[in-house]
């Protein structure tokens, strides 16, 4: 596209059929906020400029938008005068910073529909350009029109006008065609008709879809494109509406995942974030969440019932029953069943953090293994070592967090606690039950427990009549207390 484009995308409105504190459209699907969706979307086009329209809890909307789309502009409507008001915002808003289009499409969309692609944006301002038109609309036609304004052709199929649902008649309201609201104007068109729009209407606001009338009296020409997959321009308004199009989102994520190569088992109870990325032959298992910025490699299988978010595995790595965040698990790893992976672990290749383990801002080397019931929590472990069941790493005096350090190959035993900062040398052992207070040189053996005394008859006597005395009694020496020898 030689011209320019710019895209200006309404996000004023309360939405208050939300009833939240969170403004409509940072509300998030498929791990992105409605609008992050749309901005998106807007971002494949590669548009000159990009002006979004703020109004309501703009403190929260604004960082947010520009979060997403740093070089947007921001317009401020203090008060939400109607579509075509916000679009005079917007315009005066470039103006102001000498950004003002000159020549080429302007394209309106909402802050509210998350399905919305880039391909469908890119293919409706292609078509309107070639059709030379001064508004284009993308429409739909749906089975329940309601709320919509309606597109009026005349016998020839040409736009006469979009007609606003408290302005219909009878007729007009039967009509299936509607306005999706995302249109495409000649710079030049809009730049000189916007002004003209006047409020004089059932809701007494400024219509932008009344530029449709403005173009055809002054004899341009008005296009409508239906776009056959609707759901693309569906806005949420209130919370069931934004779990259907979450849930349609997840599905085509998916369905495009399992088109890619990855095995996936259960498809209704797998979600999969709109950034997550999956090499071929991964396979998901039921339940399973992939958020954020999850990267999973080939030959991976992740799952059931899992959930990692901003996570990377490794080609090859199993990962079961596991719910992670910030994790890096290597090559070959194995994760699960009922592992928690808190940010900042990292497992080597190869390696396993097994059953009941909860690991956090662990590094542990290649091979290294935890594979039972302990805690990991800011430490080192190096290659090839293995952490006995049930062991500790006590990382917190009550006041400051401390590092532990396991060298390479050694070979800690069950229920050991390493009380942090402490350094377990390569190649070194630990005895069962050790509580680790001391460094441990390389290739030492720490035992803290002290000596094993045995009482004799300890059951006999101090529980006397009970069925421990009497299976101990059983099966002692003659079968006889030691007391009455
Ligand atoms: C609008 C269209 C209607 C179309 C429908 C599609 C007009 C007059 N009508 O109706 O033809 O079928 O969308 O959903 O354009 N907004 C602002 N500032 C304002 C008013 C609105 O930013 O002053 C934003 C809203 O936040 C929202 C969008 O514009 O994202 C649409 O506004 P809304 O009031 O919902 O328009 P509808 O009455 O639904
Ligand atoms: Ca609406």
């Amino acid at each position: 596209m030689a011209d320019q484009l710019t895209v200006i995308v309404l996000a004023a409105g309360g939405g208050t059929r939300m009833k939240s504190k969170t403004m409509k459209v940072l509300h998030r699907i498929g791990g992105r906020s409605m609008i992050g969706h749309v901005l998106g979307a807007v971002g494949v086009l590669e548009p000159t400029r990009v002006c979004a329209v703020i109004g309501h809890q703009r403190d929260q909307v604004g960082p947010h938008i520009l979060e997403c789309l740093p070089e947007a502009v921001l317009a401020v409507q203090e008060e939400q005068l109607g579509t075509a008001h916000a679009v005079r915002v917007a315009l005066e808003a470039l103006a102001e910073q000498q950004a003002a289009p000159e020549g080429g499409t302007v394209l309106i969309a909402y802050g509210d529909t998350p399905l919305l692609e880039g391909g469908t944006l890119r293919w409706f301002a292609a078509e309107h350009e070639a059709a030379q038109a001064a508004v284009s609309i993308l429409s739909g036609v749906v089975e329940a029109p309601q709320g919509y304004g309606r597109i009026v052709r005349d016998a020839d199929g040409d736009v006469l006008a979009i007609v606003e649902e408290k302005e219909a008649s009878d007729e007009q309201r039967a009509i299936k065609e509607i306005n999706s609201g995302i249109l495409a104007f000649d710079s030049g068109f809009l730049l000189d008709a916007i002004g003209r729009v006047g409020n004089d209407n059932a809701k007494g606001e400024y219509y932008l879809t009344d530029t449709v009338q403005l173009a055809r009296d002054a004899g341009l020409t008005v296009t409508a494109f239906p776009v056959d997959d609707v759901w693309q321009t569906e806005g949420a308004n209130d919370r069931a509406q934004l779990a259907d199009l979450g849930r349609e989102l997840n599905r085509r994520i998916v369905t495009r995942w399992m088109r890619d190569g990855v095995t996936v088992m259960d498809p209704a109870t797998t979600w999969i974030d709109a950034d997550v990325v999956l090499a071929e032959d991964v396979t998901i298992l039921p339940g399973t969440q992939l958020l954020g910025t999850t990267v999973v490699a080939e030959d991976a299988v992740i799952g059931p019932d899992t959930t990692l978010e901003d996570c990377e595995i490794g080609a090859g790595a199993r990962v079961v029953r596991t719910h992670g965040q910030l994790a890096v698990i290597g090559d070959g790893a194995t994760v699960g069943p009922f592992s928690y992976l808190r940010p900042g672990t990292k497992l080597g290749a190869h390696g396993k953090i097994g059953a009941f383990v909860e690991t956090k801002n662990a590094q542990i080397g290649d091979g290294a293994k935890v594979p039972h019931l302990s805690y990991v929590g800011d430490a080192e472990i190096g290659e090839g070592t293995n952490i006995g069941a049930g062991t500790i790493f006590a990382n917190y005096d009550g006041v400051n967090k401390h590092r532990t350090k396991v060298g390479k190959h050694a070979r800690t035993s069950s229920n050991n606690t390493f009380v942090a900062p402490v350094t377990i040398g390569d190649g070194a052992a630990t005895g069962a039950g050790t509580v680790v207070r001391k460094d441990v040189p390389p290739g030492a053996l720490a035992v803290s427990a002290g000596q094993q005394r045995n009482l004799p008859g300890w059951a006999q006597t101090k529980r006397a009549g009970t069925p421990q005395a009497d299976a101990a009694a059983a099966a002692s020496p003659a079968g006889k207390d030691p007391d009455d020898a």
